[in-house]
């Protein structure tokens, strides 16, 4: 019997983690457990994730899975191996900490490899293939959908999820070094209603929870914010200061809009009018998402209170604007 392409390459990949973990427990691996053993994971985690180690030769794994009765064509088509004339067969993954990433049914649909050390680029991930569409996925999904909380923290990095779930919140994903999708938001709905954002706090990650919170809302999730500072990941958070911590950031999680204005505040000198001035005009325009009046109220008088100017002058402000677009 011959499975079809994809479920064949589902078992490249599914050969392909086992090799790599392997890899990773045998004398050749050392470094790479090393350096996952000084990143402080468990070898209970380290297992529950399948991490492994793609090691120093050019072609092993190519000839592993040659070996084992896998043709080139769907060697070349699983992302894992280039082959071309001039240059033969290459693994793609050369001496790298290897992240199997997993679909929702526990499959492995991709790779990223992480460089032990400040080599470039410092994350290399499987190309999108047939079974690897990197929009409609999340890291540690798989796991967080069987968690029994109502709801999903999601943060940026293969190293968060998996610091996340063993500090014990195995609600946690990522999404997968693209920007967050409106597909993703349509697969973490199917298993929640609320998200905590827990995204790098540097610029970067500032402006990708700013774009990741309307896609959340358009799917119908209610999005917060969970407050990094002053690290820069959930990572190095809990590395610091702890999973309690970490749990007191969660209950101190801010509403995704305050989280905006906050976001504008940081972005005008407030001492200055003129740049007061802007910052209350963009607030106004921000303020006409809620289409709801009784709601919008809610949140003009709430900032109207928390930046000292009258509620009725907001309000009118708003409503400035708000009469200009129909
Ligand atoms: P970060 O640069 O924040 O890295 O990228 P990190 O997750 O904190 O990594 P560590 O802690 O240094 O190991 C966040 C995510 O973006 C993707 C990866 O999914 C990474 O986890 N990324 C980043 C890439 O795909 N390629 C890169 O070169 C860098
Ligand atoms: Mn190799
Ligand atoms: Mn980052
Ligand atoms: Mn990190
Ligand atoms: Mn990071």
């Amino acid at each position: 019997k011959k499975a079809d392409f994809k479920s064949r390459l589902l078992e490249v990949n599914k050969e392909a983690a086992k090799y790599f973990y392997v890899q990773l427990k045998s004398d050749r691996g050392k470094p790479a457990h090393d350096y996952l053993t000084n990143r402080q994971l468990s070898e209970e985690i380290i297992v529950k994730f399948g991490l492994g180690y793609s090691n120093k030769y050019s072609d092993d794994l190519y000839q592993y899975l040659k070996q084992k009765g896998y043709e080139d064509n769907l060697l070349k088509e699983s992302g894992l191996v280039t082959i071309d004339e001039a240059k033969g067969a290459n693994d793609k993954f050369w001496n790298r900490v290897m992240f199997p990433i997993m679909d929702v049914n526990n499959r492995v649909i991709g790779f990223g490899g992480r460089v032990m050390g400040d080599g470039m680029p410092k994350y290399l991930n499987s190309p999108e293939t047939k079974i690897f569409d990197k929009s409609r996925n999340l890291y540690g999904l798989n796991l967080a959908r069987i968690s029994r909380k109502n709801y999903i923290i999601l943060c940026e990095g293969y190293m968060d999820v998996i610091a996340l779930h063993q500090a014990g919140f195995n609600n946690a994903v990522a999404s997968l070094g693209t920007a967050f999708t409106g597909l993703q938001a349509s697969l973490l709905k199917r298993y929640t209603d609320e998200v905590f954002l827990s995204y790098d706090s540097d610029g970067a990650g500032t402006k990708a929870a700013l774009r990741a919170i309307p896609i959340l809302k358009e799917a119908g999730l209610t999005a917060k914010v969970i407050d990094m500072r002053p690290y820069k990941d959930p990572d190095e958070f809990i590395k610091a200061l702890g999973k309690e911590e970490y749990e007191k950031r969660i209950e101190q999680a801010k509403n995704s809009f305050y989280f905006e204005i906050e976001v504008l505040e940081r972005e005008h000198d407030m001492s200055d009018p003129e740049e007061k001035t802007k910052f209350f005009n963009e607030t106004a325009q921000k303020l006409l998402v809620f289409k709801e009046e009784i709601e919008r109220n809610i949140y003009i008088e709430a900032i109207a209170r928390k930046y000292n100017i009258a509620f009725e002058d907001l309000r009118k402000l708003v409503n400035k604007y708000g009469s200009q677009i129909v």
